[in-house]
């Protein structure tokens, strides 16, 4: 399973990395507008901590146009460079495009097991529903990637399942356990996927037994 982490902040993306658990970068216009800074000046900065690790970012036009024009900028930065194409019909078009370009893609905003077929037929590289925004309107969204992959298993499809929109760990465990190839997490709930209190006390105790041994 990969670990890709859902920021566009180069601290948080180089704690993560020096961890050894990231193997890629998601973003949007979201979190790239949260770093209040320009554009080709942070992606580099990104781009130089994880080096040839697959980023994702994301084209701003509505029409297949626009993207293809937006993608072929935007794959220039480097190999690395994953598109983000919203799930439309304008984005299979375009994704219909850039693959035998060479250009790789991620369909984002994905909210059902339909889309998501759509965007394996059309060949992204990457598929992102996005269960937390499930979630907060009393949608089941893990139930969501249980079906991709399911659907995915059945036929074989390529394109690789990012579990998105993640919230806390149990999204985590649940996207792991259902087999996910991807999970997209903030850097906050990677650090709450380190942290457990008996590891703490653990920690503790040891601190304090350690204090009895006699020393010379
Ligand atoms: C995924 O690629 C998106 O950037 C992200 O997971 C969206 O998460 P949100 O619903 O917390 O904004």
């Amino acid at each position: 399973m990969k670990f890709f982490i859902d920021t566009a902040n180069p601290g948080e993306i180089r704690k993560a990395y020096e961890m050894g658990v990231i193997d890629g970068v998601t973003t949007n216009p979201t979190l790239i507008s949260k770093e209040n800074r320009d554009f080709d000046s942070l992606i580099k900065d990104i781009c130089g901590i994880i080096r040839n690790l697959p980023i994702s970012l994301e084209v701003i036009g509505l029409k297949s146009e626009e993207m293809i024009r937006e993608a072929r900028t935007l794959s220039k930065i480097g190999d690395n460079v994953v598109v983000k194409i919203p799930m439309t019909s304008e984005g299979l078009k375009a994704v219909h495009v850039l693959i035998p370009e060479g250009i790789k893609t991620n369909t984002t905003l994905v909210f059902s097991a339909t889309q998501a077929l759509l965007a394996a037929k059309a060949g992204s590289t990457y598929i992102s529903p996005f269960i937390g925004r499930l979630d907060d309107i009393s949608q089941a969204g893990m139930e969501l990637v249980e079906q991709i992959v399911t659907i995915f298993n059945n036929y074989d499809f390529k394109s690789e399942v990012i579990v998105a929109s993640i919230r806390h760990p149990i999204h985590v465990l649940e996207a792991a356990l259902i087999g996910a190839d991807v999970a997209t997490i903030p850097y906050k709930v990677i650090e709450q996927l380190t942290k457990h209190p008996l590891t703490d006390i653990g920690i503790e105790r040891f601190l304090e037994d350690w204090k009895k041994v006699p020393k010379k």
